[in-house]
């Protein structure tokens, strides 16, 4: 079979760039550890009240280690406000309780999309102390630019 040179030549590009794009994918899965974010649970948004979210806030694990149950809903997020010592190891669980919203946390790794039904998992360290609020990025209604609240990282101090 007879392929004109200047079409082996693309033939050949084209393998090239997907064998590139798919090395990209195994480096990013392999090396760097990407994954693409799953829900870490359901739940029926009309009944939140009889899930842990009924009772939105902090719960101590122990060894610095919290865990955060939040509800985003049009335009702010319950709890209103957090506060953890500095190197506290926080687990946040969201979910909505109307339409998509969004959740990232200043200058941490914690970028969640917040699906009604589903339950975003996060979890962070913080590891300086500071104010870093966590702000709604998916355009949700008329005050999308008004949902975030102040998370509140304070110094270390001795007494346990
Ligand atoms: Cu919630 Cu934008």
């Amino acid at each position: 079979m007879h392929v004109d040179k200047y079409e082996q030549y693309w033939i050949i590009a084209f393998v090239s760039m997907l064998g590139v794009f798919v090395a990209a994918l195994l480096a990013g899965a392999i090396i760097f550890g990407v994954r693409v974010p799953t829900p870490q649970g359901f739940v029926d948004p009309s009944n939140l009240q009889d899930t842990e979210f009924a009772n939105p806030g902090v719960r101590d694990m122990g060894d610095d280690e919290y865990e955060v149950w939040m509800i985003a809903r049009m335009w702010q997020f319950q709890p209103a406000e957090l506060s953890f010592p500095v190197g506290s190891e926080v687990t946040f669980n969201v979910t909505s309780a109307d339409v998509t919203h969004g959740f990232i946390i200043e200058h941490h790794n914690a970028n969640l999309e917040i699906v009604p039904g589903h339950i975003a998992q996060a979890r962070v360290t913080f590891n300086e102390p500071g104010i870093y609020r966590i702000q709604c990025h998916e355009y949700c209604g008329l005050e999308h630019h008004s949902m975030y609240m102040p998370i509140t990282i304070t110094e270390a101090t001795d007494e346990e």
